[in-house]
């Protein structure tokens, strides 16, 4: 191999991501190139719209509508895949492998559900598949779990991971609206995609946290296993109440090494509005690691966008030039770990989850009430932290109840919640959300 010759890169799919990681690769080839020891020259495309793919790249790089054309180029070292989803995407990435093609890709999705099918496929061809842009888009995330804390053993993870979720909770909070109408305002600036199901349902969220919890912990991408519970059931009087407690309500992707299993789950959290990560607002992102060694660490940044995301894509790309000639054996796992070294420790189901929780129940404002709450807690052995009553208004016959808890098991919390509803004094559906001290 000629090593003056940049190495050859193809593109499936030149979108928002795509135009800027050909911008970023052009913008900064001379420090690229110091970096990676050769240059890096995107010299073909893959896109249905030719037209618009050619006004991108220019006349020097070859555009074609068939993705297949670059996969059969025996030309190209790396596929870069920024189609998404897991359909065409699944096809062409295993097709790129088995063409003994480096694959860079930024899709979640894909690896999350199909991960342990193309890891396996990558390692048996000896082929590398990257994915920093995957998680947190620009923030390198996966770049220190896989090797900047590879001394630790790593006990949780809790970030932000999704900015359309994290800019309508902010929006929520500082103007006190509700959800619908963050919704539309958030989709009208371009925050929200068309169709944000993947995101505000936490989707998109729990495909990332599955991915670091493989990284975390050794352990097969399961999305399968996750708990998703997203943002669009959640109303603006438990921000205010939290917010009047000390906390704020965030979506956050937590995984966590217990004993006798993994927690894998996404759900909206109350966090002591003190923490860093409760202070992350708009479309950013932030994910909080704490390690044995090196205690508790954060990274905070840009998780999607042109250029944040093809940051991450080069520095894939950058790494696997810089590999490229290495013994397969020798370079760092998809996973972290060694393959033989992966483990079968189960994802435990969310009935089995540790955890603390604030309740919202509205009732009748009479003698009686709160004790027999607080009995339903004690049997269930619920320890309670913080209660608060709202005032009610003159002559009113009811009002809500705010109650924090300690740490307990979910499955518990679950049979105290049947119990309270049956209450005739209960007179609305109990409002259940977790909360996560992080320290
Ligand atoms: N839709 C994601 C977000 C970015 O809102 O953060 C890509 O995963």
């Amino acid at each position: 191999m000629n090593p003056l010759k940049p190495i050859q890169v193809g593109l499936l799919g030149i979108g928002t991501v795509g135009g800027g990681t050909f911008q970023v690769l052009q913008r900064n080839q001379a420090e690229i190139r110091r970096r990676a020891g050769r240059g890096i020259q995107i010299s073909m495309v893959a896109d249905l719209d030719v037209e618009r793919a050619r006004a991108i790249v220019g006349p020097e790089v070859t555009v074609v509508n068939d993705a297949r054309q670059v996969i059969a180029n025996p030309d190209i070292d790396i596929v870069i895949e920024l189609i998404g989803g897991y359909g065409i995407a699944r096809t062409l990435v295993l097709e790129a492998i088995a063409a003994g093609k480096h694959v860079v890709t930024a899709n979640k999705a894909l690896l999350a559900v199909h991960g342990t099918e193309i890891f396996h496929a990558a390692s048996e061809k000896g082929v590398v598949v990257a994915f920093e842009a995957a998680v947190a888009g620009g923030i390198p995330i996966i770049k220190a779990l896989r090797e900047g804390l590879s001394a630790n053993r790593i006990e949780w993870i809790a970030g932000i991971i999704n900015g359309t979720t994290n800019f309508i909770l902010s929006e929520m909070r500082s103007k006190g609206l509700d959800f619908a109408s963050v919704l539309k305002e958030a989709q009208r600036l371009g925050y929200a995609e068309a169709d944000p199901t993947f995101d505000i349902e936490g989707v998109d969220a729990a495909h990332k946290a599955t991915i670091m919890s493989a990284l975390a912990f050794g352990i097969p991408v399961q999305f399968d296993k996750a708990f998703v519970e997203g943002i669009s059931a959640l109303q603006a009087a438990d921000i205010r109440y939290a917010e009047k407690l000390g906390y704020r309500i965030k979506l956050l992707g937590i995984t966590k090494r217990r004993e006798d299993g993994i927690e894998l789950r996404v759900h909206p959290t109350l966090v002591p509005a003190d923490r860093l990560i409760a202070n992350v607002e708009g479309a950013m992102n932030a994910v909080v690691v704490q390690a044995d060694a090196v205690g508790t660490t954060l990274y905070y940044g840009k998780g999607a966008g042109a250029e944040p995301t093809a940051s991450a894509v080069v520095a894939d790309l950058v790494d696997i030039t810089r590999l490229h000639t290495a013994d397969p054996d020798h370079r760092v796992p998809h996973l972290a770990f060694q393959r033989g070294a992966m483990h079968d420790t189960p994802v435990l189901p969310i009935d089995a989850v540790v955890t603390a929780f604030y309740l919202r129940l509205q009732v009748a404002d009479k003698a009686g009430v709160l004790a027999d709450i607080t009995r339903i807690l004690a049997q269930n052995k619920i320890s309670i932290d913080a209660v608060l009553q709202r005032e009610s208004a003159e002559g009113e016959q009811q009002t809500d109840l705010i109650i924090l808890t300690h740490d307990t098991v979910e499955g518990r919390m679950t049979a105290a919640l049947a119990q309270m509803q049956a209450l005739p004094t209960v007179l609305a559906p109990i409002v259940r959300i977790r909360k996560e001290e992080l320290n």
